[in-house]
């Protein structure tokens, strides 16, 4: 293999939801040994890297991205030692651990937040965002909070509205304040001092605002059935000039350590996307994550052209990224059957770019209902009906069949999945047609063959509901072929090549005859044509 490649580019993420993963010590949440006691499972699946969900301590309104203390760890999950011997297990076994990095907010629990709030005088006053009330007594401007309401609080001690672009017990940073910066970036120093391998960075497009406050503009397509935050476009509030030049502070800081992966999480159109990879000379955020897979319709055409978009739009020093699930959005089994959902983990592990693989979804777990009285999600109690309620997809991994599915000794935070006594690890681990057999075989596959990871990627034009495209590096040619249909199809093959021996199919064992069953996907080896 040539070393052209870094880790983060050839390797495969894995999202660990540290609540829902694996209980040690029968609080029925999960924690930090129990994932060290779960990691042959991470091992043995075949992924490089794994992300932690915040462990941080919390007084956990928004379960844990909501930070009190940036270099400890929440006693729920564990403690500093139990931290370092997680990092060293996970290394041991040759993967990498990535934190999760809460710049834009703390906790409102936050000694910085205490101090800002105590008076107008406090040297840290200006490490959150205040602002005086409006003429009319009210917010001072139009901003919306991400999980509805205004984004403005009004403290009455110290009579000035601070800003929330989440919760009010989420105060938003301020990134403008140097002193505020330095300790940020102190935080990073402590954890890579430490060892870990990189940072999921929190909403990095929201770190700095437009200094002047203006209203955001309406957002003229909000129907009511969207979510309130939808009712103004983030002109102002997010996506600023000052936000990029943080991004490339980061990118310094990681790269001087030499190694480390920083992957940003950003929600923004293709064009304005890109530009959070930064320049060859001032290079920001290593991977700004894409949701494109999430955010769109199930569908061939669809599909084809945002892959096209996409790889069109990264500048040349931009390496792609897909992520097709995660702890904020619908399981993929719940949105397209299980069925597409063997398809999607053929799509996601075969695109050209590093994927993230999310917990569970390994099982294909699938819609879980969650009754009234469960819920959590503070984003779905604010408001309710609108069906976005993010606990259906952070529910404990079932481990087996023994009480509690083997995930901790007393009723878990959350419902498990119904269906958890057949649906779990130990059941298909078993069997060799089970979705956990064919993420396996997919992760050994695209390890075996570097075309799959690093190789250059040419989308081909298949009919109807298929989706076909080569992967490519020096003489070694493979074909992807997803039939996201529920009729057999037929695939495009490129007419410089024939079929070769099937590599992978999510359907028995069967040869090339260029055709594919119901939703069925494929990777085949390609030939070149002899003349
Ligand atoms: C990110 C997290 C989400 C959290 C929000 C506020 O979108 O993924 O879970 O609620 O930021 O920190
Ligand atoms: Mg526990």
């Amino acid at each position: 293999m040539s070393d052209t490649h870094p880790w983060w580019e050839r390797g495969v993420v894995y999202q660990i939801y540290p609540r829902s993963f694996q209980d040690s010590d029968g609080d029925g949440i999960g924690d930090l040994p129990g994932i060290e006691r779960r990691l042959d499972h991470v091992a043995a699946l075949g992924v490089d890297a794994i992300w932690l969900s915040p462990i941080f301590p919390s007084p956990m309104k928004d379960f844990g991205y909501d930070v009190a203390d940036y270099c400890g760890i929440a006693p729920i999950f564990g403690d500093l030692a139990a931290f370092d011997r997680l990092c060293a297990a996970v290394h041991a076994r040759g993967l990498r651990l990535i934190l999760d990095f809460v710049p834009n907010h703390s906790s409102d629990q936050h000694p910085w937040f205490q101090d800002s709030r105590s008076s107008r005088d406090h040297p840290r006053r200006d490490w959150y965002i205040w602002r005086d009330a409006a003429p009319d007594g009210g917010p001072p401007n139009n901003w919306i909070s991400d999980f509805g309401g205004s984004a403005w609080e009004w403290d009455a001690a110290t009579g000035q509205y601070y800003l929330h672009a989440f919760l009010k017990e989420q105060p938003d940073l301020n990134w403008r304040n140097p002193g505020l910066r330095a300790a940020m970036m102190d935080v990073l120093r402590f954890w890579f001092d430490r060892g870990v391998d990189g940072f999921r960075i929190d909403v990095l497009w929201h770190i700095v605002k437009d200094e002047g406050f203006p209203d955001n503009p309406l957002n003229p397509a909000w129907t009511p059935d969207r979510t309130e935050r939808d009712r103004v476009l983030q002109l102002h509030s997010t996506d600023q000039p000052e936000a990029h030049a943080i991004s490339a502070d980061f990118r310094a800081l990681a790269d001087a350590y030499g190694d480390r992966v920083l992957i940003g999480e950003i929600f923004l159109p293709n064009d304005r996307h890109a530009r959070w990879y930064g320049t060859l000379e001032r290079p920001q955020v290593h991977l700004p994550f894409n949701f494109q897979l999430i955010e769109n319709g199930w569908d061939a055409r669809i599909l084809h052209r945002l892959i096209a978009d996409y790889q069109a739009s990264l500048p040349p020093h931009g390496w792609p990224n897909w992520v097709i699930g995660s702890h904020d959005a619908p399981r993929i089994a719940a949105r397209v059957g299980e069925a597409q959902a063997r398809v999607a983990a053929v799509l996601l592990l075969t695109l050209r770019g590093t994927p993230t693989f999310y917990q569970g979804d390994e099982l294909a777990i699938g819609e879980v209902p969650i009754p009234p009285d469960r819920v959590c999600d503070p984003q779905d109690l604010r408001q309710p009906g609108l069906g976005i309620g993010r606990d259906r997809s952070r529910t404990p991994m079932p481990w087996d069949a023994s009480p509690y599915a083997g995930f901790s000794t007393v009723e878990p935070w959350l419902p498990l999945n119904p269906d958890w006594p057949t649906r779990n690890v130990a059941a298909q681990d078993r069997d060799p047609a089970s979705m956990l057999s064919l993420v396996r075989r997919l992760l050994a596959l695209r390890r075996a063959h570097e075309a799959l990871s690093v190789g250059a990627m040419t989308l081909l034009d298949g009919d109807g509901d298929v989706l076909a495209y080569e992967r490519r590096v020096g003489s070694e040619r493979l074909l992807v072929a997803l039939n996201l249909g529920s009729v057999a199809a037929t695939f495009p093959v490129p007419a410089d090549a024939e079929l070769g021996e099937v590599l992978l199919s999510t359907h028995p064992a069967h040869g090339a005859d260029g055709k594919l069953a119901a939703d069925e996907a494929l990777i085949v080896l390609l030939k070149g044509k002899h003349r």
